[in-house]
This record gives structure tokens, sequence and C-alpha cells, in this order.
């Protein structure tokens, strides 16, 4: 008995295990899959797919009397299964398919219409409705002159599901071919974003979907047998609503665990898009405009498949999506190339018959050559509250009875197979679903390089990245004789900071781009491991708040890095001790938002938290508008992951910045990272080093003295005197409160930096609404509107816990923060990072 269980058990578990390998491995394999050829006298194979003839005498169909038609000589050839148009039925009174659903969840419902003459019967005067479950599918439907397959998706929980068609009187129904099919639970999810207002919507799930359009941005027609779900995506030109202002493009998709799978859209929708028709100007201010028509009245569901296959380094992309003429997301990016992302929205009942989309530069990017990109879309129709997605409302009959009969008969099959189902997805899904959870809706994890071994172009001369035994598929390499040429041979005179590990150098490569080169000593300390660690960590950490790495060079020893080159130098210097211009308030506020989102990146925006271990505002670095981007932030120590048992952590970072904490515990959390950051602010608030010897002793140190003020709630009493009468006291206090918060003594009590974010973003809100007209006030840093992405994240961020470093080794190593030259944070070319392990 007991064995006769146990074998049954684990067979269930054997066929669930094959049946997730395939679902894993070769896409989607539907529960439920009937095609069928109606009128047909025999099977029809389309393709790898086999549709049926539906009999009479099945269980299937059930209709007045047999009328089968047929024709030859369908006249729109190119059309996805001509041959299922050939043959039809027709219905003369009220007739209906049933089908055996066994897996619970969205199914498609295909419906193929041709009009042809078959004796009596014009397919072109028929005029029917099809319904379904409660659901009005086409209301006094009649066809036009062309062939039509109408897609449709509804939810079915189990049992019968029955399609029902309905003569107008005096008329009659046909029908040339049928698809009932399930679809992938994560294809559609239960939410979106409404546009407007910017909430949620939720309840997809219980919504009957009628696709209108579903296009391949700059790319071919792709035929269901090209697609792993069998839909078909039409190419975009007719819908562009000025095709000189947009031009075609295409890349490499890769698809990556836990991201969009191709069932979500194939290759060459993804692998193709528009791009701005920008003219080689990087000013260009143009939208690109694709306009659908939809039937008034109703709610759509749009989504929009993106993938970036057109970012070169320095080039990144940043762009908004509007719909009709609602800003549906401000400064969209994408931290990887080539991997998809797509983001749904349900618009408001539409009160015209056009539908329109764009994509346009950011309104806020100065800092980026202006490009935007679609690369796919779909529209589909939601049912009315009236149940219909016809244009007039229609009294179905409802099938209900006939559904819980289908129950009852259907209970052995039905539990079996919701159990194998059940089992299936269950362990199928748990896999892709923690990795979602890490991220937020619509994000995509990163893990991968950008740029394995590809021929690529570095200062405008052609250089093949071949892989050697150190190094694979890392970034750039650059060849040490084009980093000779671009720094003048190494001269002295173009060092613009020394530091423990080696000189940085100004340097212009061959095509005139600006680098900052950082070339390690061979003698220094830091090894060849560090020196990989920061090459694998920035391919893989790309964000317009990081600063970004262009390539690097191990040739004869060498250790070089080559990073973008920042105009104006770091944060440090344009508060003190230097002559640069003194900030305004807002201008500080923007970097602080700036460089929170950078770190609220590198903590959130992988498996692992990156801890960057020296944030200071020497490591924030300003581009020529003087946009943040966080540096140095290159070396995972060996620590934690590689000696699990005994762990030694050196006490890294800089003098004044250091989270008390960390120094006492060694435990190494995102939080000490706040913990900086919160220094920081108080620097950018008062515009003085974090530690001075030179002042009173109860003065040294800004974060204690800082936060004495700030508890007294006299914080004005000491802030910078080039912001006294600048800053409004509710953005002032706003301030103070958060940076407060980042300096609590245990890590527990802080708060994420994506709380930070959104507490900076208020700083400044607060700050714009009494000084709108201050001339000093003018920077456009591309701050924007907290982007949905990074709002999902401050709702959902959750504390990490306890850190990593447990044993008692305290090496201690701390800058006394002297440490930049000029412009570019030095003495730790290579600063200290570890991966945070325990997320
Ligand atoms: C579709 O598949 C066929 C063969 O499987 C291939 O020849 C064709 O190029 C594919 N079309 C697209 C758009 O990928
Ligand atoms: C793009 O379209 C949106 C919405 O209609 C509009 O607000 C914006 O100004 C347009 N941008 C450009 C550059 O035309
Ligand atoms: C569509 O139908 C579902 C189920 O009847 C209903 O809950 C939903 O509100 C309808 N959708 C709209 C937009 O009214």
């Amino acid at each position: 008995m007991g064995g006769v269980r146990e074998g049954g058990l684990t067979l269930v578990i054997w066929i669930s295990f094959i049946l997730c390998y395939v679902y894993v491995c070769t896409g989607f394999s539907p529960i439920d899959s009937f095609l069928i050829d109606c009128g047909s006298p025999a099977n029809t194979s389309i393709g790898n797919r086999l549709f049926q003839p539906d009999t009479s005498d099945s269980k299937t169909l059930s209709t007045p009397i047999d009328i089968l038609a047929n024709t030859t000589g369908i006249l729109d050839s190119g059309i996805y299964g001509l041959r299922l148009f050939e043959t039809a039925r027709v219905f003369n009174g009220t007739s209906s398919y049933t089908f055996r659903i066994q897996k619970a969840g969205r199914h498609w419902i295909r419906l193929y219409f041709a009009p042809f003459i078959y004796q009596s019967y014009d397919m072109s005067t028929a005029k029917f409705s099809v319904a379904t479950q409660q659901f009005v599918l086409l209301s006094d439907f009649q066809i036009q002159k062309d062939s039509v397959v109408k897609e449709f998706s509804v939810n079915v929980i189990a049992g019968d599901l029955n399609i029902q068609f309905t003569p107008a009187s005096g008329s009659f129904a046909f029908l040339n071919a049928l698809e009932v099919v399930s679809v992938p639970d994560e294809l559609i999810t239960d939410d979106a974003s409404n546009v407007p207002p910017k909430t949620s919507f939720q309840g997809l799930t219980k919504q009957a979907l009628q696709t209108l359009w579903r296009v391949n941005m700059g790319g071919p027609t792709v035929s269901p047998t090209n697609d792993t779900l069998g839909r078909t995506w039409i190419p975009d030109e007719e819908f562009l609503a000025n095709k000189n202002l947009a031009r075609k493009i295409t890349g490499i998709v890769k698809y990556v665990d836990g991201g969009p799978s191709r069932d979500i859209a194939p290759d060459p929708v993804y692998g193709s898009a528009r791009q701005m028709n920008t003219g080689g100007d990087p000013n260009t201010k143009i939208n690109v405009t694709w306009t659908f028509d939809v039937d008034r009245g109703f709610r759509y569901f749009v989504r929009f498949h993106f993938c970036d296959i057109v970012s070169t380094t320095g080039n990144q992309l940043i762009f908004n999506v509007y719909i009709n003429t609602w800003q549906a997301y401000q400064n969209l990016e994408f931290p990887t190339v080539g991997t998809p992302r797509y983001i749904d929205y349900v618009t408001e009942q539409s009160e015209s018959d056009k539908l329109s989309v764009s994509i346009g530069p950011s309104t806020d990017s100065a800092d980026n050559y202006a490009n935007a990109i679609l690369n796919g879309l779909e529209i589909m129709k939601m049912n009315s509250s009236s149940n219909s997605l016809g244009d007039t409302p229609f009294m179905s009959s409802k099938t209900g009875s006939k559904m819980n009969l289908g129950i009852i008969v259907g209970v052995a099959i039905a539990v079996i197979a919701l159990i194998l189902a059940i089992v299936v997805f269950f362990i199928c899904r748990r896999r892709k679903r923690l990795a979602k959870l890490q991220e937020s809706k619509n994000w995509v994890p990163f893990s991968m390089n950008m740029n394995g071994g590809n021929t690529t172009t570095m200062g405008g001369r052609k250089y093949t990245g071949t892989t050697t035994n150190t190094i694979t598929n890392l970034g750039y390499r650059v060849p040490l004789v084009a980093l000779q040429d671009a720094t003048n041979n190494f001269d002295e005179t173009w060092v613009i900071g020394v530091g423990g590990f080696g000189k940085v150098y100004k340097g212009e490569l061959v095509d005139g781009t600006k680098v900052a080169v950082k070339r390690g000593n061979p003698q220094s300390q830091q090894g060849l491991k560090e020196f990989l660690t920061e090459i694998e960590l920035l391919s893989r950490f790309r964000h317009r708040h990081l600063v970004s790495l262009i390539g690097y060079c191990d040739e004869k020893n060498e250790m070089i890095l080559v990073y973008e080159y920042m105009e104006n130098g770091t944060l440090k210097g344009h508060l003190y001790g230097s002559d640069f211009p003194t900030l305004s308030w807002k201008q500080r506020v923007e970097i602080c938002i700036g460089s929170a989102r950078g770190l609220h990146y590198l903590h959130t925006g992988s498996e692992k938290a990156i801890i960057h271990r020296d944030v200071k505002s020497a490591n924030i670095l300003l581009d020529e508008n003087l946009m943040a981007k966080v540096a140095d932030f290159g070396l995972s120590k060996a620590g934690p992951e590689l000696d699990q048992t005994h762990v030694s952590t050196a006490v890294k970072g800089s003098f004044g910045y250091l989270d008390p904490e960390y120094f006492r515990r060694q435990q190494l959390t995102e939080k000490s990272d706040v913990y900086s950051f919160g220094v920081v602010l108080f620097e950018v608030l008062c515009a003085r080093p974090v530690i001075d010897p030179s002042l009173p002793r109860d003065r040294v140190n800004l974060a204690e003295w800082a936060m004495k003020f700030q508890k007294l709630g006299q914080l004005d009493q000491i802030i910078d005197p080039n912001l006294v009468g600048k800053i409004r006291p509710d953005s002032l206090r706003k301030f103070g409160e958060t940076a407060e918060k980042c300096l609590s003594e245990y890590g527990v009590d802080r708060p994420s930096m994506g709380d930070i974010l959104w507490n900076l973003e208020y700083v400044l809100q607060l700050q714009e609404a009494v000084l709108p007209d201050d001339p000093d006030e003018n920077s456009t840093n591309g701050i924007g509107e907290l982007s949905p992405q990074v709002s999902d994240v401050v709702h959902t961020t959750t504390d990490t816990g306890a850190g990593t470093g447990t044993g008692n080794g305290t090496d201690t190593q701390i800058d006394i923060g002297d440490d930049d030259i000029s412009g570019i944070s030095m003495s730790r070319v290579f600063s200290q990072m570890v991966k945070a392990e325990g997320r």
C-alpha cells in the first residue's frame, strides 16, 4: 500500500519535473490547446501546429444543422495559415463550441474569419454575436473585405469553456478556424499602472481582453510559427505619425533569468526598434509618435516592450514615454544593454477613436545625447462595465449552469490536472518569483557582462576584445599604445591626482573623448584581484549616477582603468577649499538626490547589495552639467564570501564618515553607506570639512557638531553663510531630519537609500514651492520626479538585517581625507566595497 502510494508520488514528482524542465527550457507548452479548422474534412497542419476538424457528433460542437462551407480562392495571400480560411462552418441558429479546460487561468480565444461566398451564403452579409462566459466578445459583427483573426483572452476558472455564436435575426454566423489555448500565468499579471493618475490598477486577471494591435517596432511581421505563444506581430510603418522622425535599428537580445522571457515577446520584437532620427544633432527635441484606431468608450491595457539595443558607453538612454498626451513614464533608463523589459499601463475610458503613444527625449537630460526607443507595443481593449468587448451591449445567455455541471462531471480529471498544474507551476515559478521579488515590478536584473569579447570601437579605432587567462569577457580592453597616445605618454604635467594606488591622468582619446586614466603602481598594495573586481563590477553596474568605466588595460603588467572624465571635479571641491563658484541650495539638493540614486542602485540593483564603503564628498563627482555621479566603487575586498567561517573585516573608510557601529562591530551593511551619506548631507549644508582639527574641540567633528544643533532645532545657525536666507525653513527642516536619521546610532534605525531619495525629493519640492523665480535656481540636472521604479522600491525596501563581518580582525585603515588633489578622488583609486551577504 505504502509502496504504491510512494511510487505514485514519485511518479507525480517526476512528471512535474519533466514538465517543469520542458516549460523552463523550451518555452511555454500550453496545457490546454484546442486548434480547430472549422468545416474541414481533415487535419490541417500550419507550421508545427495541427488544426483538427470539428465534427458535429463530437461533444465539442453543438449546432442545429451542419453546414460546411468551402472555397478555393481566398484572395489575400501571404497571410498566416491561408488554408485555415478555405473552409468554414455556417451557423443558422445559435451554436456553441465547448472545451474541457484543465488548467485554470487566462486562455487565448482566436477566431478566424474570411469573407467568401458559398452557395447562398455570402459571408460578408453575415451578422452575429459571439459570447463566452459572462463576456460578449463580438456584437453584431460583420466582416469587412479582408480576412481577419480576432484575438481575445479570458480567465477560465475550470471546467468547460463555452463559446457561443448567435446570428442576428434573419442572418447567420460563420467561423473559419478557432484556437483556445492556455496563456502562461506570468504573461499578464493582476496589476498595471493607471494613466492617469499614476496609481496602481488591480484586477486585470478578471478582465476579458481583446488584442487590437500587436506591433513590432522597426522590425518585420512575426508570424505565429515564430512566436512561442502563436501571436502575430505586425510592422509599425503604417502607424507612424511622421516617418521622417524615426529610424529603424536592430541589435542582439539577451534574455536573462528572472527577466522577461521569449514568451513575453520573441527575439525579432526585442531585437528591433525605432529610435529618434536625430540627424546627428544631440540636442534634437522631437517625439516619435504612433497612432492607432481604437473604439471609443473602452479602457485599454497598453504594454510597452523595450530593449536597449542602442546605448554605447557614455551615451545612455534616458527618455519619456507618453500615452496620448499623458506622461506615462518620466526619465526611463536601462541598467543593461540588450536586456528586455516591459511596462504595463491601463488607460482611462477613451474619449476618442484614436490612441497615440509617443517617446521623446527626457526634458531634463541636458547631459545625454537625446534619443528614445520603442521595440514593441500591445494594445488590448478591456471589457466594459457591462462585460462587453463589442460596441453595443448585448444580452448573452449565461453559461453558468453548464459550467457547474462540467465541474461535477470533470471533477476527477480536474483534480488530477489541478494538482499537477499546481505542483508544476509552483516549482517552476518559485524560482522566477524569487528573482522577481528582489526587483520592482518591471525591473530586470542585470548580472551579466555587457560586452563579451566583442569587437568594439574605442577612441575612433577598432579593437577586438580578445580574452586572456586572467580577464574574460569583462568590459572594453584598450591597448596600452592608445592610452600612451591619450595621455601624452603619461605626461607628468597631465596628472590630475595622486593616490596610494598610483596616478590619475587626464587624457583624450583619438575621437576627442575626454577620459580620466588611473594607472596602478605595480608596487601598489592593491593586487590584480582588486583590479579585476573593479572592472567586473563597473562593467556590470551602469547607471547615470555612477561614474562609468570606459575601458581598461592589462598589457605588460599594467593595471590601468579608463573612466569618463568629470568636468566639474568633486562635490567637495565645490563646497570648500577651492575656487569653484558656490552652489545654490537647489543645485546642492539635486546633487544629493543624484548621488542617492547612484547608491540606491548599488544597494538594490542586483541580487546582492553592493556596499560602497567609502561614501564621501570627494567621491561624488560632477559632470559639466553638475550632475552627480558616485565614483570609486570598484573594490570587492576578499572578505566574507571567500572565508565564511572566520571573517576578518578590515575597517575601511574615511575618517569623519565612518559608521560607528561598523567601527565597533565590524558588521557591514548598506546602512554603513547611509551613515556616511548622512555626513555628506551635513557637509553639503555647512560647507566645511568633516574633520577640522583647527577648530575648537567641540566643532572638530562635523557629524557630532551638526547633530547637536539639529537636536536643538537650531540647524540654521551653522549653515553655509552663502545659503543664509536662501533655504525655505520647511526645506531645511526636512533636510536636517533626513540627515539626522542617517546618523542614527544603530543601522536598523537608519532609513534605506530609497527612503532618503524620497525625502530629498520632498526637500526639493518644499524649496521650489517658495522660490520659483530665484535666478540662481535654474539648474537642470536631470533630477525629475521620482520614477515609478524607484518609488516601487521605496515602498518595498526591507531591512537586510545583520551584516557580514563577524570576525575579530581589525587591520584598521583610515584616511584622513586629504586624498583628492584635483577633481578626481585619489587615495583609494580602488576603494573598498564588498558584496553583502544575506540579501
Ligand atoms: C521565422 O521562422 C522562419 C523559419 O523557422 C525563418 O526563416 C524566418 O526568418 C523567421 N522570421 C522571423 C521574422 O524571425
Ligand atoms: C512630446 O509629447 C508630449 C505629450 O504630448 C508633450 O508634452 C511634449 O512637449 C512633446 N515633446 C516634444 C519635444 O515635442
Ligand atoms: C470587466 O468584467 C469584470 C468581470 O465581470 C468586471 O469585474 C470588471 O469591472 C469589468 N471591467 C471594467 C473596466 O468595467
